[in-house]
């Protein structure tokens, strides 16, 4: 082949801006009240701030102001091993099966990266987390999507379970070239918690094709009554085949800190470890002493209502709730979520009254910009979490995130219950 020189590399061709750099801007220029991006608004717990200043300036602070184990801190991955062996029921190897990474968002683009081959094929259930989907195709992959489809045959509540994976047309989506499916569950942004029987169904097919699962858990904390996480890297024979990511973020409030994780069996984890050698090669060392310590904190009492992930919960059930009739009230079709702070609501109804000319893109993208300008409250348009071809399924769809306070959320429902009122005068 002849050689021709570039500006820029391949891996960069026909990418643009995420949804993020776009509605973050938006929401800078605009103040809007911020339901878009999945954050808290309110004070992490007390052990991993105090951890962190700690760190910083307490009697240690000579060692831990430097660099830390690449692989990460021994204090953090001693306690991911710990938590996670609990919750596995297996000894995990804290320097073999687990490395520590800058973000859930850095451990997924490790693990595609170490893993993936030019021709191998990635299936990504849709609604997505945006970022797999350019990660998949700069590590050499091809993206093979599957979309979550709402089954609902009565005029009841819109429930996450109600998004059902269709296992005839994920088995469609399988074939020899299918290296890894992504399975994100508590799901972003459905809310959606994969069951047991879906889990091993999928499993089944990764188990039948030679593929990977790539479990998505950073949700794994957050799921409401009646709901329980499950985990694939559990189910008979999965453990070999399964890397699981997680997020200091998502499972301590700290989303500033990006500070997340990645474990698994030794194959798979030392060629993520070795390409995140090559490329970060550590992270944060104050910030993994102090996940470290929330860790040690707040494991012992798991199962206690004490338990910072129970009073997460239990603080976030009653927000969930209040949405849930806000935007019912307002004939904004929820879906209500099982798991996760997000909740995804179809504004077709109240849109379908109000002038979205002056703004650009698909009708989601018009309805968002148009009401954080216009009424200064701010979602995330749900087609950003779709694939090119199946962006349709979400154009009448909005993104709320609501681990915010109630001070917030009222600002937000009065603003909801005014544009009602206004479209009906
Ligand atoms: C499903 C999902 N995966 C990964 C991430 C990234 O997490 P982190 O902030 O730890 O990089 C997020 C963040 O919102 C997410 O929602």
């Amino acid at each position: 082949m002849s050689y021709q020189k570039k500006l820029v590399s391949n891996r960069v061709d026909g990418m643009s801006e995420s949804i993020w750099v776009e509605f973050v801007q938006l929401a800078l220029d605009h103040k809007p009240v911020n339901l878009g991006q999945g954050f808290p608004d309110f004070e992490a717990p007390e052990c991993v701030r105090k951890g962190l200043a700690d760190a910083a300036i307490g009697p240690n602070n000579v060692v831990l102001n430097q660099y830390t184990r690449g692989f990460g801190h021994p204090r953090l991955v001693n306690a991911l091993a710990n938590v996670y062996g609990k919750l596995t029921n297996r000894v995990i190897d804290p320097k073999k099966e687990v490395l520590v990474t800058i973000g859930a968002y850095q451990a997924l683009y490790s693990t595609f990266m170490a893993l993936l081959n030019e021709g191998d094929e990635v299936i990504i259930i849709e609604p997505f987390f945006d970022c797999y989907e350019p990660m998949v195709r700069m590590a050499g992959g091809t993206p093979v999507f599957i979309p979550l489809r709402l089954n609902k045959t009565d005029n009841g509540n819109v429930s996450s379970s109600d998004w059902i994976l269709d296992m005839t047309e994920l088995e469609s989506k399988f074939s020899s070239r299918t290296k890894m499916i992504v399975v994100n569950t508590p799901h972003n942004p459905i809310g959606k918690i994969f069951s047991r029987s879906e889990l091993e169904a999928i499993g089944a097919l990764c188990k039948k094709y030679d593929s990977i699962a790539l479990m998505d858990e950073v949700y794994e904390w957050i799921f409401y009554k009646g709901s329980e996480h499950f985990r694939m890297n559990s189910l008979e024979d999965m453990w070999d085949r399964t890397v699981t990511v997680g997020s200091a973020g998502k499972t301590f409030s700290v989303t500033g800190w990006k500070l997340g994780w990645v474990y698994g069996p030794e194959r798979l984890l030392r060629p993520i470890q070795l390409l995140h050698q090559n490329c970060i090669y550590t992270c944060n060392t104050p910030a993994q002493e102090a996940i470290a310590i929330g860790f040690e904190t707040e494991v012992p009492k798991i199962g206690q209502s004490d338990c910072y992930w129970q009073e997460l919960v239990d603080l976030l059930q009653p927000k969930r709730d209040r949405m849930t009739e806000l935007l019912k009230s307002v004939d904004m079709a929820p879906t209500i979520p099982d798991g996760g702070y997000f909740m995804v609501a179809d504004f077709s109804k109240l849109a379908d009254k109000i002038d979205l000319s002056g703004e650009t893109g698909s009708k989601d993208y018009r309805f968002v910009k148009w009401l954080t300008k216009n009424r200064k409250l701010q979602g995330i348009p749900m087609s950003a979490f779709y694939s090119k071809e199946h962006k349709s399924l979400g154009e009448n769809l909005i993104r709320f995130c609501f681990i915010k306070t109630d001070e917030t959320l009222t600002k937000a429902a009065d603003i909801i219950r005014d544009l009602k009122k206004s479209l009906e005068n």
